[in-house]
């Protein structure tokens, strides 16, 4: 494994950080607790030293569920990731702004943005009781909400800090002119947002400004959901109440089946699966710091931290991005 430091943080978490929505179980058809627990072990005993979840994975479920593993675990040598700022008990209703309904089976779940400096402090001491912990590493906004000046959400986080709740503070999903406001309040740690190989469009301008201005750069959904892993090309199916059954609708089905097809021979040549090469050419792509793997199972998170053992020279990377124009 690597570590690499986060922006101007003292943060040094690793380059595959593990990622914690699908164990949640909302929206992804699901997950056995016993699996969840042994993924999060087997990312802690291979190197993954890095944690991220959120209030909204699973309802809470996610953070209780890195709670539970890390327990007895020497917390100095973890690093906990989590997020605020998407409400869905309904107390916030009429306050945030709304983002989308995640209920399913015909039970109506409405999320709202809601990132106020009030209900910041409080996601904050729910978070801290549900991970089992005095201290959240990086706390990041989970989208930004339109109704609460930003640099509000950015003084209750400054506050943070100073208080030893929070060591960093950082966003999501914001784009140049967010992060632009942001910082005249706070300097950022990290900006985390949707990466991968078949979406790059942050390379266009968010990746300059934060290699220019020392912002960490946390990449999200690398393998697009299980996508890239190209089992959902062969015998992979989804339950019914997985958002996956529309999401891979935007993708281009038979131009990722063939860049898949085109790039498995490197794949095998380096003795790594697909899943894996994609990964690793993920973490090697300029300004990304943390790539966030999300793992369902032991097997998965086993195979996501070992990705990091691949070795990919100058003309391997040249292959993939010559596919890559394919798309
Ligand atoms: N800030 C945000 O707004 C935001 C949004 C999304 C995600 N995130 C963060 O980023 C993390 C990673 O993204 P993600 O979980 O959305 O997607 P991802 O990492 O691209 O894909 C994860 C899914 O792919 C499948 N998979 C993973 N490793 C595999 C392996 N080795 N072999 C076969 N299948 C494998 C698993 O699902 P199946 O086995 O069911 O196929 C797994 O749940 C999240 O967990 C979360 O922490 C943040």
């Amino acid at each position: 494994m690597e570590y690499r430091k986060l922006g101007k943080t003292d943060l040094k978490l690793s380059a595959i950080t593990y990622g914690a929505f699908a164990i949640g179980g909302s929206m992804w058809g699901g997950n056995e607790k016993q699996d969840s627990i042994r993924a999060i072990h087997a990312s802690l005993d291979h190197g993954v030293t890095s944690l991220d979840t959120a209030p909204f994975y699973g309802f809470g479920l996610s953070e209780e569920l890195i709670g539970e593993a890390i327990k007895g675990r020497d917390r100095s040598k973890i690093q906990l990731l989590t997020k605020f700022g998407l409400v869905w008990d309904g107390s916030n209703k009429e306050k945030g702004e709304f983002f989308f309904d995640a209920g399913s089976d015909g039970k109506s779940i409405p999320v709202y943005k809601y990132a106020s400096k009030q209900n910041i402090i409080k996601e904050v001491e729910e978070s801290l009781q549900r991970l089992g912990t005095d201290y959240i590493d990086l706390l990041q906004i989970h989208w930004a909400d339109a109704t609460t000046p930003i640099s509000e959400t950015m003084e209750a986080m400054d506050e943070l800090i100073k208080q030893g709740k929070i060591l960093a503070a950082g966003v999501c999903n914001y784009d140049l002119a967010q992060l632009q406001e942001a910082e005249q309040t706070l300097s950022l740690a990290s900006n985390q947002l949707s990466y991968s190989m078949l979406n790059r469009a942050i390379e266009r301008d968010i990746v300059p400004y934060t290699i220019d201005h020392n912002i960490g750069l946390i990449a999200y959904s690398p393998l697009e959901r299980g996508l890239l892993t190209g089992k959902y090309f062969k015998d992979a199916t989804l339950k019914n109440d997985d958002h996956r059954n529309g999401y891979f609708g935007q993708f281009n089905a038979e131009k990722v089946k063939s860049f898949l097809t085109s790039i498995e021979p490197l794949a095998k040549e380096k003795n790594a699966t697909l899943a894996q090469l994609v990964l690793r050419w993920t973490t090697l792509q300029p300004g990304i710091t943390l790539v966030l793997a999300g793992s369902r199972n032991a097997e998965q998170a086993v195979s996501n931290a070992q990705a990091m053992n691949i070795k990919l020279n100058t003309e391997e990377l040249q292959l993939i991005n010559n596919q890559l124009l394919t798309l």
